[in-house]
């Protein structure tokens, strides 16, 4: 049986208001989350990763806004409902963990008082019992001595064990959906192995669908099934983890491919994609990428003709002008 989509978003289109005036910063975006599966979105920073956890979340800046598109979570439509009405279904049904767990957790109260209330609050349960589940869900996550670490307050513990708690309070909600941006880029390469590796084990029980925005490849190649490719706020390309790292076919996605540093060899170099990423302010016509494309000179529409996206394998789609002259050819 087809596993069902946790998340929809369908034809997103957002815009910043910068000096009265409407930029766009995500120009239709669909993609989806089926339950049990990890998808990543992948891109350089500016590309529109953040905003588009924003929009799911609800939680958009004052100056932004959802100009058309809908995000389906478990098939209703965030979109269409009051900011309270989303409110109850973050923490509830949509978890997130952030870069610095410390923007989630209140450096005032314990690890305890703030897992008890979460698991009071959202599983309905008495002080009792949340304080049992508190210590089962650190033992989860990996915390040794959990009934110690209940009585401790977040500075007392290190940014890892920090990020552990989080994804322990948001798993003690149960989510259908967990959305990660960048959780580990901030810890040291160790602990992010680590961290990266729970998120794997609990994946298998926790019967939710992980959205998880990274710029780091070899993270992704760890964790993707699926994976989302950004450019300047448009999908450049998606697919399994297998179609994207063995069959790139979007010039974008293979000059990242190239970036990736080889960390088997003794002193790698990363190679940064040439040229320089554009803001959401300037107007590119075409496609996107042509100032950066290797093939611009030689494609006759990327200048004046934005591309269609090409289902290209089952599942693997790619909006190219590059790729839909190979098709059609
Ligand atoms: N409040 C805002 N007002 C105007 N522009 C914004 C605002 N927030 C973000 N942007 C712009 O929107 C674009 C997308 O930003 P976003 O934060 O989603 O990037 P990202 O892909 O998450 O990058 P990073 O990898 O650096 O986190 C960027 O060009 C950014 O400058
Ligand atoms: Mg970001």
């Amino acid at each position: 049986m087809e596993k069902e989509n946790v998340l929809e978003v369908k034809n997103l289109h957002a815009v910043f208001r910068i000096q009265k005036q409407d930029y766009e910063v995500l120009h239709d975006i669909s993609f989806h989350v089926k339950r049990n599966e990890t998808v990543c979105i992948v891109g350089e920073s500016g590309c529109g990763k953040s905003v588009t956890t924003l929009c799911v979340m609800g939680l958009l800046p004052q100056n932004g806004k959802v100009t058309s598109g809908s995000i389906l979570l478990n098939g209703e439509d965030l979109t269409k409902l009051s900011e309270n009405e989303v409110r109850k279904f973050r923490g509830k049904k949509m978890g997130m963990i952030f870069q610095e767990p410390m923007t989630a957790l209140n450096p005032l109260l314990t690890i305890g008082y703030q897992l008890r209330e979460n698991l009071m609050l959202h599983r309905g349960v008495d002080k009792k019992t949340a304080n049992s589940m508190a210590v089962e869900y650190l033992n989860k996550v990996g915390i040794a001595n959990p009934e110690q670490r209940l009585k401790q307050y977040p500075f007392e513990l290190s940014g890892g064990l920090r990020q552990r708690v989080l994804i322990a309070m948001v798993l003690s909600a149960q989510p259908d959906l967990l959305i990660a941006d960048e959780p580990t880029t901030a810890l040291d390469v160790t602990i992010q192995k680590q961290v990266i590796t729970l998120l794997n084990d609990l994946k298998k029980d926790m019967n939710a669908g992980i959205m998880f925005i990274t710029h780091d490849l070899g993270v992704v190649a760890e964790i993707a099934d699926r994976i989302v490719i950004l450019y300047a706020g448009r999908k450049v390309e998606e697919g399994s983890a297998a179609q994207i790292f063995n069959n790139p076919q979007h010039p974008y996605t293979k000059g990242l491919m190239a970036a990736v540093p080889d960390v088997d060899k003794e002193d790698f170099v990363i190679q940064p994609i040439p040229g320089i990423f554009p803001n959401i302010t300037e107007e590119i016509p075409g496609c996107r990428f042509n100032p950066r494309c290797p093939y611009a000179d030689s494609c006759a529409a990327c200048k004046s003709v934005a591309p269609e996206t090409v289902e290209v394998e089952e599942g693997h789609m790619v909006a190219s002008h590059l790729v839909k002259k190979e098709v059609s050819a």
